[in-house]
């Protein structure tokens, strides 16, 4: 995917091209990740900023071709099934949902969501400045993903991600086909107000 891929995206104020510029594509080309990309992509997630510098995501990733992928794939839902298993890496996304506190209990992390949304962002601006797209997916089966990834006890799943090169729309079945272009967005006022709601 070239980084300078034209999307029609039309930013109504003026903001870093990145964001108009990163979008969730279904198609993927052939071509596999080296461990090095997917540590970069990584290490963007690492750098979020979370409560109290708690760091609450927990990651699993997997290459196509390994086992570990096809579990992962296994347990998606719906069409994800059908485009997802082209992705170079797929990885899950989680939390764990609580923190020691200052008094040594352990106490529910309310931020955990939030601060693992922020890494998935993160990680996402970084595979496109990588000229890489990344798709998160919420339609998995919770309870088969967290057996086939081992996911400990306190812990939340929150979405599997697919990366890789961005494809040719032409190898989506039809109904896809005609979703694989960049979406709109709600205007200013209806998700911001000045002073109240
Ligand atoms: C938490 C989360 C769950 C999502 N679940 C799915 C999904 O299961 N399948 C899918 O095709 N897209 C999924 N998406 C992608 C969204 O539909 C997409 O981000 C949204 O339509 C905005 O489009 P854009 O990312 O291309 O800007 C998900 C995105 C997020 C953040």
């Amino acid at each position: 995917m070239s980084l300078d891929q034209p999307t029609g995206r039309q930013p109504d104020h003026p903001v870093a091209s990145q964001f108009p510029a990163r979008w969730s594509p279904r198609a993927f080309t052939d071509r596999s990740l080296a461990e090095s990309e997917v540590m970069s992509l990584l290490e963007a997630a690492r750098w979020a900023p979370s409560a109290s510098n708690h760091q609450p995501w927990r990651l699993v990733w997997a290459r196509r071709g390994e086992a570990a992928f096809d579990a992962i794939h296994s347990s998606l839902t719906g069409n994800n099934l059908i485009w997802a298993g082209k992705a170079a890496v797929l990885m899950v996304v989680a939390s764990q949902d609580s923190v020691t506190n200052r008094a040594g209990e352990e106490v529910a992390n309310r931020t955990a969501a939030f601060d693992t949304g922020a890494a998935w962002m993160s990680l996402a601006l970084q595979a496109r400045t990588m000229g890489l797209a990344a798709h998160a997916m919420g339609g998995f089966d919770n309870a088969r993903l967290a057996s086939e990834v081992g996911l400990p006890a306190g812990h939340t799943l929150h979405c599997v991600v697919a990366v890789g090169e961005q494809g040719s729309a032409e190898a989506l079945p039809d109904d896809l086909r005609a979703r694989e272009k960049p979406s709109g967005r709600k205007p200013l006022d209806e998700i911001a107000r000045h002073g109240h709601f």
